[in-house]
């Protein structure tokens, strides 16, 4: 196993221990590694209006982004409460798109210890609307 992807999702599942989950019970924790080599984590914070949930990855991008960094290389994402590697939701599909290339690694792990790894591009194809963004900013 390459040892950044398995430090990157050590971090993952470091971070999971402090999801608030108290609705779910389903602790999520993200690792973003950003092209600076800093490390951002993130964490599932539920709500009692439930919709107004965040994911971990989204909470991971704006960590990152709070921080000014704007270019990211991969994300880990543990899930210890699942029996499988879950993926990330649509919603934060479309929120790392906004920052990631099509090159950007995502790896997902759940309690079990299997680990999948896929790109961007395979996660969300057909990326659109790009040219909508300012490039200087
Ligand atoms: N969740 C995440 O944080 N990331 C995912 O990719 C899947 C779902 C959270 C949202 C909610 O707090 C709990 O997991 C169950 O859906």
């Amino acid at each position: 196993m390459d040892k950044q992807k398995e430090d990157l999702m050590k971090k993952a599942r470091e971070a999971a221990e402090q999801a608030y989950a108290p609705y779910s019970h389903f602790r999520v924790g993200a690792a973003l590694l950003c092209d600076n080599g800093e490390i951002t984590c993130g964490v599932n914070v539920e709500n009692r209006s439930f919709g107004l949930t965040i994911c971990a990855e989204r909470n991971a991008v704006c960590q990152a982004a709070a921080k000014g960094i704007r270019q990211f290389k991969a994300i880990a994402i543990s899930c210890p409460d699942a029996d499988y590697p879950v993926s990330p939701c649509g919603a934060c599909r479309q929120v790392l798109s906004e920052f990631a290339k099509e090159d950007f690694e995502i790896y997902f792990q759940g309690g079990k210890g299997e680990m999948l790894s896929r790109t961007m591009a395979e996660l969300f194809p057909d990326n659109a609307l790009d040219e909508l963004r300012d490039s200087s900013l």
